[in-house]
């Protein structure tokens, strides 16, 4: 299988990863900081090694202020709706996945919230819309730093200062760009960044993470077991636990302990060259060839690994998808992305793109055997 399609999932591992995993899962896997015996205390140690790896790597504040979580979606619901209050105004931008616009559309709908969606121009918002669309009833900006479907990377260098300014909280959906941009939260006010660990940090699925700042006051929506205090009835206020109810996916956290010390060895700088180098490849192919075009603006040193390209005239990005995986084995998402507003925006919707996103163990050969098949899919020789 060539697979291009580490948006969606990262895959393969690093071998350290999967090394990690297996070692974990044979001689630590107890349940973390509960029974007090040595491999509940190996157990919980794992969750601490995780929680300062991510703090040194994101330079956040304090490790307890990150929380582990099952995936990117869930950490940002846990960031909404434990955040917005009845009245609230919140800003968003037509680029988020649905783990972000159907969160804020159903609270907009129920009448809890008042939404306004920036629109993106060519795949980058502009830093002076939020500021323009800033209200004094907003609590929340909510925006992706990386668009998974276009691979454009946020000027939130910009906007983090500017809703700061305004004293909202800012949300960033880091899912596209953990581990390949460079978020530096000493740097950047971000509030609350949220993350999967299986997508450019490279662990395993069922594992992400968000970090809580200092300004932000998160309502749990789920209580239960932490471990500690268990006199206590009702959730015990400080951070992590406050948000971290039940038995936590600790294996998964060691395989990501060891994802982010990869990716911390490899430069998260020189992954994202590699993918963009390859993306490269495939922005001249369309540009020269009839029928094709890239979705988006293209500017490789505002780009992350993924690129959406828009398919001839008479074909299906889903036909397309499908016979890439059963005639060559390559893997690739077409579709909506889970993104519907930027697929309107671009005029795609509701058939879609093409995504193609390659890792760091892509090469240029897989993305010559890719264009192969897409020009002969297209020509009509399969
Ligand atoms: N959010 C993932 C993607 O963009 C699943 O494919």
């Amino acid at each position: 299988m060539i697979y291009l399609d580490n948006a969606a999932t990262s895959f393969p591992k690093p071998e350290p990863v999967y090394q990690a995993l297996d070692r974990f899962a044979r001689t630590s896997l107890a349940n973390p900081g509960r029974s007090g015996h040595r491999m509940a205390v190996r157990s919980d140690r794992m969750l601490d090694d995780g929680r300062h790896a991510l703090n040194q790597f994101f330079r956040g504040e304090d490790p307890d202020r990150w929380i582990f979580t099952l995936n990117c979606t869930d950490a940002l619901n846990i960031a909404i709706k434990g955040s917005v209050n009845p009245g609230d105004h919140v800003i968003t931008s037509d680029l988020e996945h649905n783990s972000i616009s159907r969160p804020l559309r159903a609270l907009e709908k129920a009448g809890v919230i008042s939404l306004t969606r920036i629109a993106s121009e060519q795949g980058y918002i502009d830093p002076d819309a939020v500021r323009k669309a800033l209200t004094p009833k907003t609590k929340l900006v909510a925006l992706t730093h990386t668009s998974n479907v276009l691979g454009t990377i946020q000027p939130i260098e910009a906007i983090a200062p500017i809703v700061r300014e305004a004293d909202a909280l800012l949300l960033v959906d880091a899912a596209q760009s953990a581990g390949v941009v460079p978020i530096d939260l000493r740097a950047t006010p971000i509030d609350l960044l949220a993350f999967p660990g299986h997508k450019s940090l490279y662990g395993p699925t069922g594992t992400g993470a968000l970090y809580v700042g200092p300004r932000a006051n998160l309502r749990p929506w789920r209580e239960g077991g932490t471990g500690g205090d268990s006199a206590s009835e009702t959730q015990p206020v400080q951070l992590p636990f406050v948000l971290e109810g039940g038995t936590p996916n600790v294996l998964g956290v060691a395989g990501l302990v060891a994802g982010i010390a990869w990716v911390s060895e490899q430069k998260p700088d020189v992954l994202r060259n590699h993918e963009v180098s390859l993306l490269q490849r495939v922005v001249d192919w369309a540009e020269a060839t009839e029928g094709w075009k890239v979705a988006g603006r293209w500017d490789a040193a505002r780009h992350a690994g993924a690129l959406s390209l828009i398919v001839p005239e008479g074909f299906h990005p889903l036909d397309l998808g499908l016979a890439l995986d059963s005639a060559f084995e390559i893997a690739i998402r077409p579709g909506l992305h889970c993104a519907p507003y930027i697929h309107k925006a671009l005029g795609t919707f509701p058939d879609g793109t093409v995504r193609i996103s390659p890792g760091p163990f892509n090469t240029p050969e897989h993305i010559e055997t890719l264009l192969h098949a897409l020009t002969d899919i297209t020509a009509g020789v399969l």
